[in-house]
């Protein structure tokens, strides 16, 4: 279910640049004295560079010592942990594939999508575990300012329904709109309209026996992550799977998660480090030539424009973090995609003081 051509056609681009360097060198061998010359020069930098687990792959905006011991801690073992659990694919769509009985065959479990734009996250749920997938969005857009670390500020409203691109998308995915909401189109989908802030509590008093199974969180600030978090805490269970598509966000969804573990002393692990979702809106793109064409702009766009600039835009801090400071696995691990790999999975394993208040409020009743 993880169709990500878009990666295999960059991958493809990889190795047609790769080949042509090869032969460049072997037909002018100063290029290769000259190549070998600066990896050397690389190599012996980044044996003298001391900012290590300073910077977190994918972003290299952020020096985390700007936070306090404790959460720098979090951080610096979270991609030590994560490193071990890297997958090439889209961390829902893997999770998702996994999901398909019940923990429990009669039970209520719910499968949430937060942040669901033109509702195909929502849609790819359903379509690999074949369930009801319930997906929360304004689709007005961001409901504050997302700042994403030290980078830009995505203002609040983006990614409105009514914006240019978002009609494009609907248009090229053959998404219609009814009073507002995307289309189910034929699948067992639900969307619910409004902020989250005034639709999750009373979605979940509505559902009062029911668990959540996966919560596929995507709203991207750091205030409607730990919102949705707190309103969802009694339903957790053992076994409750989380996808944060932005996890590697310091300021956002993993700060509003290390809070919330914090606060509850939860237990949990991690399962999966992979690519975000987004990008499978192109795969959905229905004319083939447009989605060719929507590959290409997608690759150029990440690699000139986008988060990819890092790794070449010499004149930038980042370049020189990621270079620098980045385990070789990492890297290879970051050109290996045209996309994001901020996304990252985990399992609940121990409800630590919810079960407790949990018990507390069975009692007092
Ligand atoms: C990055 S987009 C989601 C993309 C989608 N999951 C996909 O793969 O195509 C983030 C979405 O979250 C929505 N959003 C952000 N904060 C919200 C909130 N508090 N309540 C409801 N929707 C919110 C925005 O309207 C936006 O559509």
């Amino acid at each position: 279910m993880d169709r990500t051509n878009l990666h295999r056609i960059w991958k493809a681009i990889l190795i047609g640049i790769i080949l042509v360097v090869a032969m460049a060198c072997y037909f002018v061998p100063v290029l290769l004295v000259t190549i070998g010359l600066l990896l050397l020069l690389l190599l012996c930098a980044r044996f003298a560079y001391q900012g290590r687990d300073r910077y977190i792959p994918n972003l290299y905006a952020r020096d985390i010592r700007v936070y306090d011991d404790d959460y720098r801690t979090f951080i610096v073992r979270t991609l030590s942990d994560l490193r071990k659990r890297r997958i090439h694919g889209h961390t829902l769509l893997w999770e998702t594939s996994r999901l398909a009985t019940p923990c429990h065959p009669d039970s209520d479990e719910l499968l949430l999508d937060l942040g669901v734009w033109i509702g195909w996250s929502t849609r790819l749920i359903s379509d690999i575990c074949g369930r009801t997938v319930y997906g929360f969005d304004t689709f007005s857009g961001l409901v504050e300012d997302w700042r994403v670390d030290d980078q830009t500020v995505i203002k609040r409203g983006t990614f409105s329904l009514s914006e240019p691109f978002a009609q494009r998308f609907l248009r090229d995915t053959g998404v219609t709109l009814h009073e507002g909401l995307p289309a189910a189109l034929g699948r067992p989908v639900q969307f619910v309209r409004g902020s989250t802030y005034d639709t999750l509590a009373p979605f979940l008093a509505a559902r009062p026996d029911a668990s959540i199974r996966l919560f596929h969180m995507d709203l991207d600030t750091y205030e409607s992550c730990l919102h949705a978090l707190e309103t969802c805490k009694d339903r957790f269970i053992e076994g409750s799977i989380l996808v944060f598509d932005e996890y590697l966000v310091t300021n956002g969804e993993m700060r509003a998660f290390y809070e919330f573990q914090r606060k509850y002393e939860l237990e949990w692990r991690y399962r999966a480090w992979g690519l975000e979702i987004w990008e499978m809106n192109i795969e959905m793109v229905t004319a083939p030539w447009k989605r060719v064409a929507y590959y290409i702009v997608a690759i150029a766009l990440y690699w000139l424009l986008g988060d990819g600039r890092y790794a070449w835009a010499c004149f930038s801090r980042r370049f020189w973090r990621f270079w620098l400071s980045a385990p070789l696995g990492d890297i290879f691990f970051m050109l290996g995609a045209a996309g994001q790999r901020k996304s990252v999975s985990l399992e609940i394993t121990g409800l630590g003081k919810l079960e407790r208040i949990r018990r507390g409020d069975q009692r007092s009743d």
